[in-house]
């Protein structure tokens, strides 16, 4: 099986958290990722979530060009649009009944874990089994989230199996982030591992900015929280990241059909503000989504650098402690590849 042949197993067969229900409150919200050289897009069809593929069930024109905004549901080639759950076609009475059949938008299987929705082209599990253990401290991250503030979306140069080993480890950090991630001095932390996921978590060593973070509760409504450094890693191709439970990083690495090259986004997504606080934090939020672009970069910059090759190259697979959410990860494509 070539790589592209796995990430396109991978893509159909697997659970993608694609969005948070408050990323797309109002009806024509929409989101567009690129995964394979296809899209998909999230749509909100008068408070309904649907997942497709952005092509016009017509001739293919894409609906969206942009990776997201509010609009209606409609194609600009011949008027074709889509409203309440129905396409609406114009001049239907020119269509041979059996096109006009076939004329539906090409969705994805779509499954919620509290208020992430989740997408699949053809799952080859639940989402409950995908999850493992994880599926609990997901969907309660998730009731602390209240909308996004920054999307953050370009093609890093190198293979997606790279730029998402190099989110999983934190050997790097006081290296390749010395004055961006280093500085909140983490901890050695700990991982915990289901099939299909991995959570690492680790203390803050800053213990000014620990205070800090401490200080800022207040302006938080939150149920959950872990005071200190959160990542969690969905396989194949997402993670979810945090400081303190106040914003989250939700990443998507998704592999591209060009080679050396992967569709890179993060999200950052609000923790939840007590309701007198919301214009106290955007400067907060804003500060955040100033950092994660900065450490995105510095990782993008490192990942170019290494060898294209080095994913299917078994003279790199040297692993430290340090890196066990690597060896996690490259089991599970094993794993994925054996079923
Ligand atoms: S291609 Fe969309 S309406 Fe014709
Ligand atoms: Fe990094």
């Amino acid at each position: 099986m070539t790589s592209l042949q796995q990430a396109q197993q991978l893509r159909d067969g697997f659970w993608h958290l694609l969005c948070h229900r408050s990323e797309l409150p109002s009806s024509g919200d929409y989101l567009k990722m690129e995964w394979l050289g296809e899209e998909v897009v999230v749509y909100n069809d008068q408070g309904n979530l649907l997942a497709f593929d952005n092509l016009c069930p017509h001739r293919g024109t894409r609906f969206f060009t942009e990776t997201h905004g509010n609009a209606p549901l409609a194609c600009p080639y011949h008027g074709w649009s889509y409203r309440a759950g129905a396409m609406h076609i114009p001049c239907r009475e020119r269509y041979a009944q059996a096109d006009l059949d076939n004329a539906k938008l090409h969705t994805l299987q779509l499954d919620w874990c509290a208020d992430f929705l989740f997408a699949a082209p053809a799952p080859r599990m639940t989402l409950d089994e995908q999850l493992g253990d994880t599926y609990a401290l997901l969907a309660d991250i998730s009731f602390n989230i209240a909308g996004r503030s920054d999307v953050n979306a370009y093609a890093y140069e190198c293979d997606w199996r790279i730029a998402l080993e190099n989110a999983l480890e934190p050997l790097h950090v006081p290296f390749v982030h010395p004055e961006s991630l280093a500085e909140l001095q983490l901890g050695d932390g700990s991982n915990h591992f289901t099939p299909w996921t991995s959570v690492w978590q680790a203390e803050l060593g800053n213990a000014s900015m620990a205070k800090k973070l401490r200080s800022i509760k207040r302006l938080f409504q939150l149920d959950q929280q872990y005071e200190g450094y959160q990542s969690l890693y969905l396989f194949p191709f997402t993670m979810l990241s945090s400081t303190y439970s106040y914003s989250y990083s939700l990443q998507h690495f998704f592999p591209s059909a060009q080679p050396w090259r992967t569709h890179f986004s993060s999200r950052l997504l609000n923790g939840a503000a007590s309701p007198s606080s919301a214009g106290a934090l955007q400067g907060f939020f804003d500060s955040s989504a100033r950092m994660n672009r900065q450490v995105f970069d510095e990782d993008h910059a490192i990942c170019k650098r290494i060898a294209k090759d080095a994913a299917d190259n078994p003279r790199f697979g040297i692993l430290s402690s340090d890196e066990e959410k690597i060896a996690h990860f490259r089991a599970c494509l094993l794993a994925a590849a054996g079923n």
